[in-house]
């Protein structure tokens, strides 16, 4: 075999992977075009003239100059509807990249706070789940996040908004401007969450030090880690990630068009994965990071040269780190293996 061939057959080996999403901001898949859609469809008035135009601005120098844009594009949604196209695209796109399970990050506040109702939001969001299921075999879960950058108070309000629907979330996380707003403010809605049995995960170490990684362990008692790649600068931190396989869900292009790290080959999941952390491979905002689970799986693999092997641990990693039952797991890891062994990796 040359090396495009081998190439060519590692690329279609890792497409083809199954493979769960564990971080993805619903929110951050509203492609360009969805949103002028959907703004004529509400009446509302864009400052981009054109869909190239806003593409144009998607230009990051960090996760606040992200933000902004993000939060801009996501007050297009006002209907149930709207929810249920977002969420729809977005199943059809993942379904294509061979991901089989879901877990959807949603920001209620981003919408509560232009008065569109919780129900509007999980309803819509709910009706594309189940659609997902039916028509595409995708299962999945919802996240409750909440915004870092507003109070815990506004947080503990968003928790209870959200208790008639609590059978349609599996956990609650923490996202939106990390720096400046440690894990431990929102200690007390965490211990509410957990009170109420809800799954417990939280964004740090994004730009964050690795203090906040150890908050959010120690203080907030989360299960997962979103982005942690901060943690490699402490190695005790290290050292308890690998011992309780604390899964990590890494997004490496958000990563580089976020500017944590400068090119892809740079990128420490590799060094991470080969040390026994749980490291997972994930889109985070897909329609602004320039691309879909499986994009973010082939640029990784090529820019850090993983083998076959390591490209299927990750995959592997992504079901141990899901919030699903351990039938549901003894179900995906032997499609996997099936997957594995009929390709002989
Ligand atoms: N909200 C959407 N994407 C995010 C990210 N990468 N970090 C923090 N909050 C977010
Ligand atoms: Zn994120």
């Amino acid at each position: 075999m040359t090396d495009t061939t081998r190439q060519a057959a590692l690329e279609n080996f890792v497409r083809g992977l199954p493979k769960a999403e564990l971080h993805i901001h619903i929110e951050g898949s509203l492609e360009p075009e969805l949103i002028f859609e959907l703004a004529q469809r509400n009446g509302i008035t864009l400052s981009y003239p054109s869909v190239d135009a806003l593409r144009a601005a998607y230009a990051f120098t960090d996760l606040q100059s992200f933000l902004d844009i993000y939060y801009a594009g996501a007050s297009v949604l006002l209907a149930e509807q709207d929810f249920f196209d977002m969420a729809m695209a977005y199943f059809r796109r993942a379904h294509a990249d061979n991901v089989v399970h879901a877990e959807l990050f949603f920001d209620p506040q981003t919408h509560t706070e232009r008065g569109v109702a919780m129900g509007t939001v999980i309803n819509g969001l709910a009706r594309a789940q189940e659609q997902a299921r039916t028509e595409l075999g995708v299962e999945s879960g919802l996240i409750l996040c909440f915004l870092r950058h507003l109070s815990e108070q506004d947080a503990l309000d968003t928790l209870e908004q959200a208790r008639p629907y609590l059978d349609r979330i599996v956990g609650v996380g923490l996202d939106s401007s990390e720096v400046g707003h440690p894990p431990e403010k929102f200690a007390r809605v965490f211990a509410k969450a957990r009170e109420l049995g809800l799954r417990l995960v939280a964004h740090a170490g994004e730009e964050g030090p690795p203090e906040y990684v150890w908050s959010a362990l120690d203080v907030l008692k989360v299960e997962r880690i979103d982005h942690g790649v901060q943690s490699i600068r402490d190695p005790r931190l290290l050292d308890r990630l690998v011992t309780t396989r604390m899964p990590l869900t890494v997004c490496p292009l958000s990563n580089i068009k976020l500017c944590v790290f400068k090119h892809l080959s740079e990128h420490n999941l590799a060094d991470m994965l080969r040390m026994g952390v749980c490291v997972t491979i994930n889109s985070d905002d897909p329609a602004y990071f320039g691309g879909y689970m499986n994009q973010n799986f082939v640029a990784t693999v090529n820019a850090l040269d993983l083998s076959a092997a390591e490209a299927k641990q990750l995959a592997a990693n992504s079901f141990e780190a899901s919030f699903i039952t351990p039938e549901q797991r003894a179900g995906y890891m032997a499609r996997l293996n099936q997957y594995s062994q009929n390709l002989g990796a």
